[in-house]
């Protein structure tokens, strides 16, 4: 049995263990205003004592009274918080805040491009960027072209089953991963249940891991068969299985396992949401949405039915607009964060290497310095080029901005347009739904707590 000197004793040790540990982040932590939470634990008691989907409402609420910085400690972890679009310029540029802190993002990507840090991330991009570049893309759109036609009408048939009010994000996610399955990998392997479910699965985070990576090992095996056709053939195959060839050179198996996961992960989940998110604000400012179909209108010139290039998608600057406007009020991806790797002179302070600099778009994309009073409304033309000319670079960050800025955004520009352009001149769309009372949480994506709820007519 231990006694009271013994646990004196252990304290004493714990205590310097931890001092030596962390004595650097105590000492500058002490300096920061913010919440110290309980000792060792932090802020997690905070976390788990509100439920989990008013914690992001929760955090925005305790970010409100600082202007520049704030601390929590989450665990023995030291995070700072910023909103000023000069630190996050520094922030999301200096070589010493390049790596992404791997505990809180490593949840689906392992060591893929997403997670990885230094220059084995710099190499990834590099390589991986070869099957998201304008080559790339003019194969692709032809066969998110073709989907969308295939969804529109089975589209028809799921209303006239589900009646016309639903939850829209449910058939965009979808949309999305088959677009991103059969346009990039090639893969038609998977009915609409095991689409839905693993779309389900990633939802819900870590919960069912294995099924999430024996979904990417189907793709996975299928690349690597037709990876094996390229390579005993003289024959082109898909081109963007080419692509992955020539990059299958410079990574090993799990290595492209970790990337597949990455594209397909990143690239249904995001792009999913924000085509829901902008069907849903369309159909709360239906004025905005008729603009929208009036240049529509101009552009398809009565064909809306051909097959779309980029220099069409190009064209639809309102429609363009209007999907700015909702990532500003709803940034699909919550929450941006870095780890310090090396001492960094941010925010006027000496930051030490190991301390987390996080922010939250959502809270930098509503504020009235850089928006106006007007910041919380609706207003895609703010983002005409006279208008948002006038705002900082780095007061406008849905696809964060840097280094590691996302390598996806062309591509999800290409779905979200063609999937909006088609749907809307063939559907109206209206919502009980008010912008203001929608409650938003965060997953690996922001949500809507009510869902993506609108009613659905034929035009
Ligand atoms: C509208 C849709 C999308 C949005 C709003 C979006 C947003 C973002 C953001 C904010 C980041 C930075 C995250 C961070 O620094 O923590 C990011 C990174 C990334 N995105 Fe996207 N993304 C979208 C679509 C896509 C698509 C379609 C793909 C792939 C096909 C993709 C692939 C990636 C990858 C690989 C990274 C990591 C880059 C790195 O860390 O070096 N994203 N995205």
């Amino acid at each position: 049995m231990l006694n009271l000197i013994d646990v004196f004793f252990v304290c004493i040790v714990v205590y310097l263990v931890l001092r030596w540990n962390f004595g650097s982040h105590w000492d500058f932590g002490d300096k920061i205003p913010g919440y110290n939470g309980m000792p060792i634990v932090g802020f997690w008691y905070q976390y788990f004592s509100v439920k989990f989907e008013d914690a992001y409402a929760n955090f925005l609420e305790i970010a409100k009274p600082f202007d520049s910085v704030f601390k929590i400690w989450w665990g023995l972890n030291l995070i700072l918080f910023i909103r000023k679009p000069e630190d996050i310029k520094i922030l999301l540029n200096a070589d010493e805040s390049y790596d992404k802190p791997k505990k809180m993002y490593k949840t689906f990507f392992n060591r893929g491009l997403f997670v990885s840090s230094g220059e084995k991330n710099r190499l990834y991009r590099k390589t991986m960027s070869i099957i998201l570049d304008s080559k790339a893309m003019q194969t692709y759109i032809p066969t998110i072209n073709i989907k969308m036609k295939n969804f529109l009408k089975s589209f028809d048939e799921k209303l006239k089953e589900n009646g016309d009010e639903m939850d829209i994000s449910k058939h965009t996610l979808d949309f999305a991963l088959i677009a991103i399955l059969s346009s990039m990998f090639g893969c038609e392997d998977f009915n609409e249940d095991e689409r839905l479910k693993f779309l389900q699965d990633v939802e819900e985070l870590k919960k069912h891991e294995s099924s999430i990576s024996d979904f990417v090992e189907i793709i996975e095996t299928g690349v690597e068969k037709n990876i094996n056709k390229v390579e005993s053939t003289d024959k082109k195959f898909y081109p963007p299985l080419e692509q992955i060839y020539e990059i299958t050179k410079l990574i090993n198996h799990f290595e492209l396992k970790d990337e597949i996961s990455t594209i397909v992960i990143s690239g249904s989940q995001k792009t999913g949401k924000v085509i829901a998110a902008t069907i849903l604000m369309l159909a709360m400012n239906p004025n905005k949405q008729e603009k929208v179909i009036d240049e529509l209108v101009t552009i398809f010139n009565g064909k809306s039915d051909q097959i779309m290039d980029e220099r069409t998608l190009n064209r639809m600057k309102y429609l363009e607009m209007v999907v700015k406007e909702t990532i500003r009020l709803l940034p699909p991806i919550p929450q941006i964060s870095r780890q310090i790797r090396k001492d960094i002179e941010l925010a006027d302070l000496q930051i030490p290497a190991g301390v987390i600099v996080s922010f939250f778009p959502q809270i930098i994309h509503t504020d009235k310095k850089y928006w106006g009073d007007d910041a919380d409304e609706f207003i895609p033309e703010r983002f005409s080029d006279t208008n948002f000319s006038k705002i900082h670079p780095y007061a406008y960050i849905p696809f964060s901005n840097g280094e590691r800025s996302c390598i996806g955004d062309r591509y999800a520009w290409n779905v979200i347009k063609t999937f909006l352009s088609q749907f809307l001149m063939r559907y109206r769309v209206t919502t009980k739904l008010k912008f203001a009372e929608l409650k938003l949480y965060s997953l690996f994506t922001l949500n809507i707590k009510q869902g993506f709820m609108v009613n659905i007519e034929k035009r």
